[in-house]
């Protein structure tokens, strides 16, 4: 049994309690922020994608140049850069940092939000294009002999990278929550993305992810991640007092036009989205403290369920997923600095510390 911890990274102080509209990249600040990242413990960073944000690679290759041994997840969307010149960047990053380089596809949930960067295809054909994308980075990172592909979205002749991963490849990982998602992620992903749900919820689509691997013939399982939001504070009780005033600010920063989604926005058209609103109007705490009034707040845009307590409670909840199947733990606040020190400092000691014990407990019980 193990478990590593994945953050998210953001290139200034910006976050969803102060947003900064429009905020330039704060070099001093990112320092600061993969630093302290690396010195708590975490496993990896993601580096997120939208289409007005910054370019994941020059941001994760900051990251990588100011830490020693935190892995980056960039996030990739195939409409914005050809799979050829894709599978030579990450390589680049990977031999730049010793191998510390993950991929991240999304396979685009918004046909409005794929349409600001000319992607005019639909969600289906989206995730079909992303197939084919996958399979052209392994073929390029693998292949010494010229190649050729000739796919629905993808067709070239005679490439042949010279750039090759430090350790042979680069993890592939793939998010969402519809069929296409389980499909592509549970047969070819490394490591298959989630938000966080009910465990029971969860549950159900690690079988689904864990079903579509076997499927298709693998006899290897996709790493499952499971990603929150924390709201910790020294008891429950003053964690559930920050969480509500958490609540207030993003119900406030929206109302004023501060927050990424519009207050008028539809329903978003991702499955994992729906189902986060779903869950959202079935109550407000799930399990041991899974919290979703943030969600409705945001109209789930992303990860958005909190887990509400003291560090004890926060990493029992945690465990209770690790104990579940989940492999990878991402976990960053609504104050994304401050936030990841308390995790480094309070949370990550005492999730790994579980893990330890239950690892001793089963050696006991085995010998
Ligand atoms: C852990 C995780 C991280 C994600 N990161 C991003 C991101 O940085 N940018 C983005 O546009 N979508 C991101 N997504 C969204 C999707 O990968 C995906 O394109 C979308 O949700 C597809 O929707 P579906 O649930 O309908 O399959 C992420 C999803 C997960 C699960």
């Amino acid at each position: 049994m193990s478990a590593e911890f994945i953050s998210v990274s953001f290139p200034n102080a910006s976050n969803d309690l102060d947003p900064i509209p429009d905020a330039p990249v704060d070099p001093r600040y990112l320092e600061r922020y993969a630093r302290a990242l690396d010195d708590y413990g975490f496993n990896y960073t993601l580096i997120p994608y939208s289409s007005s944000s910054f370019d994941p690679f020059t941001i994760g290759a900051t990251v990588l140049a100011h830490t020693k041994n935190i892995k980056i997840i960039v996030a990739l969307r195939p409409n914005t850069v050809y799979p050829t010149v894709a599978a030579k960047s990450l390589a680049t990053l990977d031999q730049l940092s010793g191998g510390r380089v993950v991929v991240h596809f999304i396979a685009g949930g918004s046909d409005d939000e794929q349409a600001r960067e000319g992607d005019f295809l639909n969600k289906e054909q989206r995730y079909e294009r992303q197939e084919e994308y996958i399979r052209i980075l392994r073929l390029a990172w693998s292949s010494t002999e010229p190649f050729d592909f000739n796919g629905e979205y993808y067709q070239f002749k005679q490439f042949r990278s010279a750039v090759r991963p430090t350790n042979g490849t680069i993890p592939i990982s793939v998010g969402g929550s519809s069929d296409a998602a389980y499909r592509i992620g549970g047969s070819l992903g490394d490591i298959f993305g989630l938000w966080g749900e009910p465990l029971a919820e969860t549950k159900q689509q690690i079988e689904r992810i864990y079903a579509e691997a076997a499927k298709a013939g693998r006899t290897d399982r996709p790493r499952i991640w499971v990603t929150f939001r924390p709201i910790v504070a020294e008891t429950d009780e003053l964690a559930w007092e920050k969480a509500h005033r958490v609540l207030d600010r993003l119900k406030d920063n929206r109302e004023r036009g501060l927050h990424r989604v519009a207050p008028s926005a539809p329903r978003p058209a991702n499955v994992g989205s729906q189902r986060l609103l779903d869950i959202a109007a079935r109550g407000d705490v799930h399990d041991r403290a899974l919290w979703y009034p943030t969600v409705t707040a945001t109209n789930a845009s992303g990860a958005t369920t909190a887990l509400v307590g003291s560090p004890r409670t926060i990493a029992d909840s945690i465990l209770d997923y690790i104990d579940l199947g989940a492999d990878l733990i991402s976990i960053r606040g609504y104050d994304n600095f401050n936030d990841a020190v308390d995790y480094g400092r309070y949370i990550l000691p005492l999730v790994r510390e579980g893990i330890r014990e239950r690892e001793e407990a089963k050696k006991k019980a085995a010998a």
